[in-house]
């Protein structure tokens, strides 16, 4: 793909769209100190520094990264809600590898994640990706489900992935240029937005 073309896909990525009553943009380096490092900080025994995701934004310029929040509108007014979860992709060698999905516990099975997840199904789409992957915790049987929505399917185990002693379940979801996927991040978008 060539530079011009690459730059075309990417083209209204850094507009914000709402699903299902919570609204996806761009994460900058500001929603670092507002809410993704809190979140972070609860939801795993080995959080992400600061570092780290600076270092991850800094690779969303060149492409080779896509980082999204997720906020809810506090009032009903349109005023910017809080940040209220985030999820990252990984581009390399023309699939996506999802990187981090976290959602504020208080904010947890109200399509948050869901609505996290259709951004970066969008983006990866629209950046030419074939397939998309992921790791997720054997005893983490909530996400696996909620990828198994995304059609991501079991396809292998990591020993040992997580702190040296929690096993990954890698799952791969194929095939997302296809009409059939882009029906099914239809229907899940409808779903959310009823
Ligand atoms: C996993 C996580 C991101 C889900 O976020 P969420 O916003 O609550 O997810 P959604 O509301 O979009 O859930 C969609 C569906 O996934 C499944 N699901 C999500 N969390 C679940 C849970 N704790 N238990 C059972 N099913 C769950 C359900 O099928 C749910 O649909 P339903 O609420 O209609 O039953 C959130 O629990 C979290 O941040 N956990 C800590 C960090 C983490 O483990 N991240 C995943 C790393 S691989």
């Amino acid at each position: 793909m060539s530079v011009i073309e690459r730059l075309l896909r990417r083209e209204g990525e850094d507009t914000s769209t709402t699903i299902g009553g919570v609204t996806i943009e761009p994460m900058r380096r500001r929603d670092l100190r507002h809410g993704v490092m809190d979140i972070e900080a609860v939801s795993y025994p080995r959080p992400w520094s600061q570092g780290v995701f600076e270092s991850e934004i800094a690779q969303v310029r060149s492409g080779g990264r896509r980082y999204l929040v997720a906020r809810r509108s506090s009032d009903g007014g349109g005023r910017r809600g809080p940040v209220v979860g985030y999820a990252g992709l990984w581009f390399a060698a023309g699939e996506g590898h999802v990187t981090n999905v976290a959602v504020a516990p208080g904010h947890q099975r109200r399509g948050v994640a869901t609505a996290l997840l259709l951004g970066l199904a969008e983006d990866a789409r629209r950046r030419g990706c074939t397939a998309w992957t992921l790791e997720v915790r054997v005893s983490s049987t909530g996400a696996q489900e909620l990828y198994r929505r995304f059609g991501f399917a079991p396809a292998g185990v990591r020993t040992r992935y997580y702190e040296n002693t929690e096993d990954a379940i890698v799952m791969w979801c194929n095939d997302i240029q296809e009409a059939d996927y882009a029906e099914l991040l239809e229907t899940i978008r409808r779903e959310l937005d009823r």
